[in-house]
């Protein structure tokens, strides 16, 4: 099942290595189909391959970038939207053209929007999807409950999710300001795509990495689904794999 698990000192080697493994697989295929998370997990990384790029290490200009959710309700400039987020922290400091780069969108007409979002990624699937994993193991705005063969669509967040979702950094005013609704790639269409990339750091996350990659497959944790694709690579530094039995 994984291809490997690397287990690294702390957050910031966990950003670097996941940075390393865009930057093979883009120097493998200039034009990945890369689909991307936000929140907190993948800062360092995009700090990262934003260096790489500033040195003229990569380039981004026949790429396709997919993000992986969006909050619903939001305006894509609000300051918490994730459409916002990957402008701020990595596609705006690269050469992605902006035709390339994709998000659900989270106004409007919620089934269209998917739909769209689903043809957009279009039958052959993406070449990479790296994921963040919630405290609750959800993965995208899947939440415990979800349909391993569910596609793009419209959902309703956790409680926990909106509650972690309230931090100094996320860009929402108050914890009411959280929308109760996301739109998200489903399992269905993560589990399509040919690489998988799950990262998670410190210990509030070393439950779930434990029950996604050890415990059984339930969708009563998300992220164990991940155990049924070919080709799964995990980085997660020491404090989130402390509860893993086989490290
Ligand atoms: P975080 O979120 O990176 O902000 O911890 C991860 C997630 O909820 O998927």
């Amino acid at each position: 099942m994984f291809v490997q698990r690397i287990i690294t000192k702390d957050y910031d080697e966990m950003s670097r290595r996941a940075a390393d493994f865009v930057a093979d697989k883009l120097r493998q295929n200039p034009e990945l189909r890369l689909g991307l998370p936000t929140g907190n997990t993948p800062r360092g990384m995009y700090e990262q391959l934003v260096e790489r790029y500033a040195r003229g290490e990569l380039d981004f200009s026949r790429v396709h970038t997919f993000n992986l959710d969006e909050y619903w309700g939001l305006e894509p400039d609000h300051p918490a939207a994730f459409a916002r987020y990957i402008q701020n922290h990595f596609l705006r400091h690269v050469n992605v053209p902006s035709g390339q780069a994709h998000w659900p969108s989270g106004k409007g007409d919620a089934a269209e929007n998917a739909r769209t979002y689903e043809a957009r990624i279009g039958s052959e699937g993406l070449d990479i999807i790296i994921l963040g994993i919630g405290v609750n193991g959800h993965i995208g705005f899947n939440e415990p409950g979800a349909a391993f063969d569910a596609r793009t669509g419209f959902v309703q967040l956790a409680e926990r999710t909106r509650q972690d979702a309230f931090h100094p950094r996320s860009g929402f005013a108050t914890r009411e300001d959280v929308p109760i609704h996301g739109i998200t790639m489903g399992i269905g269409t993560i589990l399509e795509a040919k690489s998988i990339l799950l990262l998670a750091s410190g210990a509030s996350k070393a439950k779930a990495i434990q029950r996604a990659l050890e415990g059984p497959v339930t969708e009563e944790v998300p992220a164990s689904a991940l155990q049924r694709h070919g080709d799964v690579t995990v980085i997660v530094d020491e404090a989130a794999a402390a509860r893993l039995a086989d490290k």
